[in-house]
């Protein structure tokens, strides 16, 4: 009986090479003991793996490309068995190249269900891994760094260090776990098997975390199955939102029912004729020289067909004189109802992200490129409907009449619409965001409109895009600091 003892906490080499060595001596499966160190194997975790020497007459082992993938996966699963199981496939292998073609054969299917076990591991850290800034200390000027602990099912620390790596170059950062750690200074990215202690991770990035989460939280959506399957319980304790859902899922039920009977009645649509007149500008063509004066004449504004059913004009708000202007796209449901931008879903996203970046909301001119919310009835819901470059022209007139009042510095574009009502320009917005000079001093920067964060269905392109808005609005603080006063 030959005894290979293997650390065994996700490294193929460690594995490829006895097992190489095996197959080329012809030592058949049954007769290799696969032990881990520090497993039921502690007393042998300093002895040698006996290798035998090769037989000359087996010839080196050539397996499928797809062994080598299956294989690099089941490697990192906890399960102990996995070393026997992938040298009886090797071994098998060997004689018969088509074994992993045969997907009801017992070792081959145990293989699978092992690397997708390994796969949906991988794809949960990179979905629930939270970063927390950890401040420098007082003198030192650097990068930002970042901390995070996950707690992985199986040893993937070193199989998914390349993609924190590739997603996040530009920070320094520590990913802690029981298994392992990664961590990336810019230059060098290091990983270690070894097991690391929780760090006291609580700051608040996780308000933020669970603003969010409540934002994008539909309970007439509400699927507790999906949702589980989503984000398992087992991640609940390391992720700041989670300590939300209990309570948004007794709630759902109610809520569902206070939004119906909330929900706004449609107007027929001849309902216009019918309603009591506006005060009507005496000039419609004067331009208003104050902020007040522009707000009270866009009340009655019914220049685009937007206003028949909207409840009201949705101005700007903010200081007369603010340096930084925040350009959405249209008021939404709630915004329609209460009058104010950026109040509903997408305003509560910003706020925390403008407070994270520390950016006084009450600082900023907050508007919007058309005034007025133009939606579907959907039976009793109103749904959002992107207003056409049509309407958008005709609202300009109202936006570049605040610009010229308000005169902010910095002009920050969420979205495509606000980038088409503020430069004429339907260029992708990847192609825009950042920051150029807009003419008449001001700076332009563009960004995405909160709501495309609250739309994105994938856990992980969530937390990714929710970073770089981050970072934006970090970068957008940095400009309005830098301000000439
Ligand atoms: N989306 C916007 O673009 N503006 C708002 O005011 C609210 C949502």
């Amino acid at each position: 009986m030959h005894v290979a003892i293997l650390k065994g906490r996700g490294d193929f080499a460690e594995w490829r090479d006895p097992a190489r060595a095996y197959l080329m001596a012809g030592v058949e499966p049954e007769r290799i003991d696969w032990r881990t160190a520090g497993g039921e194997a502690g007393l042998f975790s300093d002895a040698p793996t006996d290798l035998p020497a090769p037989s000359p007459d087996i010839p080196a082992p050539n397996v499928p490309a797809e062994f080598l993938t299956l294989s690099q996966a089941v490697i990192c699963h906890g399960d102990p068995a996995r070393f026997a199981l992938l040298y009886r496939l090797l071994f098998r292998l060997a004689r018969d190249r088509n074994v992993l073609d045969m997907r009801a054969d017992a070792d081959v299917a145990q293989a699978r269900r092992w690397a997708q076990s390994v796969r949906r591991d991988c794809h949960k850290m990179t979905a629930f891994v939270r970063f927390k800034e950890m401040p420098l200390p007082p003198g030192v000027v650097g990068r930002r760094r970042f901390i995070a602990w996950f707690e992985p099912d199986h040893f993937i620390v070193a199989r998914i260090a390349p993609f924190f790596q590739r997603r996040f170059a530009d920070m320094d950062w520590l990913i802690a776990t029981p298994k392992g750690s990664i961590i990336w200074d810019g230059a060098e990215l290091l990983t270690s098997d070894q097991p690391a202690e929780k760090p006291d991770l609580t700051d608040q990035t996780d308000d933020l975390w669970r603003t969010y989460y409540a934002s994008i939280f539909n309970p007439a959506r509400l699927k507790v199955k999906m949702m589980m399957t989503e984000m398992p319980k087992k991640y609940w304790k390391n992720l700041p939102e989670a300590a939300l859902i209990p309570e948004l899922i007794a709630s759902a039920e109610a809520r569902v029912i206070d939004m119906a009977a909330r929900a706004p009645t449609i107007p027929p649509s001849f309902h216009h004729k019918l309603r009591v007149p506006l005060p009507v500008q005496e000039d419609p063509a004067a331009e208003p020289e104050s902020l007040e004066a522009l707000r009270a004449a866009a009340r009655v504004c019914d220049r685009c067909p937007i206003h028949c059913n909207a409840t009201q004009t949705v101005f700007g708000e903010g200081p007369a004189q603010a340096d930084v202007m925040i350009v959405g796209e249209q008021p939404g449901d709630e915004e329609d109802l209460a009058g104010r931008p950026f109040v509903g879903p997408a305003g509560r996203l910003l706020n925390g992200v403008l407070a994270e970046a520390g950016i006084d909301r009450g600082k900023i001119y907050m508007t919007n490129a058309v005034k007025h919310f133009k939606y579907e009835p959907r039976g009793k819901r109103r749904i959002h409907q992107r207003p056409d470059k049509g309407e958008v022209d005709i609202c300009r007139w109202w936006l570049t009449r605040e610009i010229e009042l308000v005169k902010p510095k910095l002009i920050v574009a969420t979205g495509a619409t606000a980038v088409y009502s503020l430069t004429g320009q339907t260029s992708p917005l990847s192609q825009m965001r950042g920051e150029s000079a807009m003419g008449n001093g001001i700076t332009l920067f563009v960004t995405v409109h909160p709501s495309y964060l609250l739309r994105l269905p994938d856990e992980h392109k969530r937390a990714e895009e929710l970073a770089r808005f981050q970072q934006d609005f970090q970068r957008i603080a940095a400009i309005s600091r830098g301000l000439p006063g």
